[in-house]
């Protein structure tokens, strides 16, 4: 008799389909960590934390999850020295130009949101080419914030919303939260249920302030490298162990 191949595209059976987030929010952290702890100049953990989000999007995919977002490089990162924000960018663009082929064979429909005219411009070229191709995709909406703050997003939305008041477009009074949510990035998508958080950093770093208001935290130890499939199962284990109230008893 053969062994039963492991197929990896199936559910883990002790994760129950329905009880799936639609939405996973990512913070990943902790590359530099990652290749500290090897005896490595930190910056060689991007690239090993590339991997893990290739992983992570095929994961996602597979298991039906509706909607990934993850957090790429955020306005507070230009901080860091010249050569590892290259890095970043460079490592960014290749990951679009190289994951385009294998997103139109899952039918993935690639965003990216964040002040991205401030990009280099090879990564904004990469950016339009492969949110264009998978523009009409209908599968797994993915989308990495790049250049993203979570104030600069609310600001951004308040400066579109005062514009359009001054214009006679809008009445103050009809200023409520689907319209302001109207102007966010993740105007088409839901609200994360489940936001990860990797390296044990116990922070939001401004990543998603207003959608992630009732979103179920998840904070692993584990650093983004060494992220893989059975992390992403034990997250979503304990998503489905949460009692969600939204401010109900
Ligand atoms: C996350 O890892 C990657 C980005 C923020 C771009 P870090 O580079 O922040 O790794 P640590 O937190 O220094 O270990
Ligand atoms: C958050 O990680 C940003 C990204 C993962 C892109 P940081 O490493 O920049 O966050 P802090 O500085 O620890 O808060
Ligand atoms: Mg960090």
């Amino acid at each position: 008799m053969t062994t039963k191949p492991t197929v990896l595209k199936e559910l883990p059976a002790d994760l129950k389909r329905d009880r799936l987030p639609r939405h996973v929010a990512v913070i990943m952290d902790g590359n530099g960590r990652w290749a500290k702890r090897r005896g490595l100049p930190r910056i060689m953990g991007h690239p090993r934390g590339v991997d893990s989000l290739r992983e992570a999007v095929r994961c996602c995919d597979d298991w039906g999850i509706q909607a990934l977002t993850v957090y790429a490089f955020s306005t507070e990162n230009w901080n860091r020295p010249q050569q590892e924000v290259m890095l970043i960018m460079t490592l960014i663009e290749q990951f679009l130009r190289r994951e385009l082929p294998e997103m139109m064979e899952r039918d993935i429909r690639l965003k990216l949101m964040g002040n991205l005219s401030a990009l280099p411009a090879s990564l904004q070229a990469a950016m339009e080419q492969s949110m264009n191709a998978t523009s009409n995709n209908r599968g797994m909406q993915f989308t990495v914030a790049t250049n993203y703050g979570g104030r600069q997003e609310i600001l951004q939305a308040c400066r579109t919303i005062a514009h359009q008041v001054q214009q006679g477009a809008l009445s103050p009074d009809e200023i409520d939260e689907s319209v302001f949510e109207r102007h966010l990035y993740t105007a088409s998508i839901c609200d994360p249920d489940l936001l990860i958080r990797t390296s044990g950093e116990m922070r939001i770093s401004n990543f998603l302030l207003w959608q992630v208001a009732y979103s179920e935290i998840y904070i692993t130890e584990t650093l983004w490298p060494d992220f893989n499939r059975d992390e992403l199962r034990r997250a979503l284990l304990a998503y489905q162990q949460r009692e969600r109230r939204f401010g109900k008893v």
